[in-house]
């Protein structure tokens, strides 16, 4: 079993035309397809379509940062599942701390944006983690499983075939602080184990990704853990030498 690493770039609210213009420039100049992990840009929706244009024939493919669980409607400001397939969107990230802290997002909402996100034949990428103040005091397991386990009640575990989890500890992002590639392997791992305990074959072949200050430095160390199988990448991600080279690091596929 083999799964194929995956890297996606997750912008939040940055960039203007001519930057992402510059930035997707210097991309394509330095990856090498050979080798390479799946790569996954996800700009801010309102310049979907300008990447989707300079993204056409390259290697590298779209994501949605979010969306809606409606498919159309009297929904000001939102943006639905098949407007992010009409501009060529293949992912789209659901549950992003920023989304659960900033905005108001419960594990039932986020559920319901997974289910979307699938009917319309997009992947989700489900992104779960602990805050500061769980890991504090012991809680990181219960609370990451809790929401897994929400996730899987509401969806089922056959949806996790097509579906990536991204874990992302909430006081790591943004901050430079790491999880260590053992802390970060260890989580992953109880996330691999909840999961088989309902269906061990879509388990070892669900890809686990791990955000929250990825940089060049160490990428090659979280992805040397064996239930690592690539990166949500914030900053990094803005600064093309730094999301080449953690590509570099995190190439081909997983033996599971
Ligand atoms: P940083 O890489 O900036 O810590 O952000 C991680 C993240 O939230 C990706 O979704």
């Amino acid at each position: 079993m083999e799964r194929r690493l995956l890297v996606a770039a997750n912008w939040k609210m940055h960039g203007q035309k001519l930057q992402n213009e510059m930035l997707l420039q210097a991309l394509l100049a330095g990856l090498v397809k050979e080798n390479a992990p799946e790569i996954v840009i996800c700009p801010p929706s309102i310049y979907l379509a300008q990447l989707q244009a300079e993204l056409k024939n390259t290697m590298l493919s779209l994501g949605g940062q979010n969306l809606f669980t409606e498919e159309k409607g009297a929904y000001t400001g939102e943006i639905s599942a098949p407007m992010l397939v009409d501009f060529g969107c293949r992912y789209v990230i659901v549950g992003h701390s920023e989304r659960r802290c900033l905005f108001g997002e419960d594990d039932e909402l986020v559920g319901k944006k997974f289910v979307a996100a699938q009917k319309s034949g997009l992947i989700p990428i489900l992104c779960v983690g602990e805050s500061m103040e769980q890991r504090y005091k012991g809680l990181t397991d219960e609370a990451v499983s809790t929401q897994v386990e929400r996730i899987l009640k509401k969806v089922g575990v056959k949806a996790f075939g097509s579906a990536v989890v991204a874990y992302e500890p909430v006081w790591a992002i943004g901050t430079g602080i790491t999880a260590t590639p053992e802390e970060a392997q260890a989580v992953h791992k109880m996330i691999r184990v909840a999961i088989s305990s309902h269906d061990a074959a879509v388990a070892s072949k669900l890809r686990i990704i791990y955000g929250g200050s990825v940089n060049a430095f160490n990428a090659w160390d979280l992805i040397a853990k064996s239930d690592i199988d690539g990166a949500l990448v914030g900053g990094a991600s803005l600064v093309a030498d730094q999301f080449i080279s953690i590509c570099r690091s995190m190439g081909g596929n997983k033996n599971a």
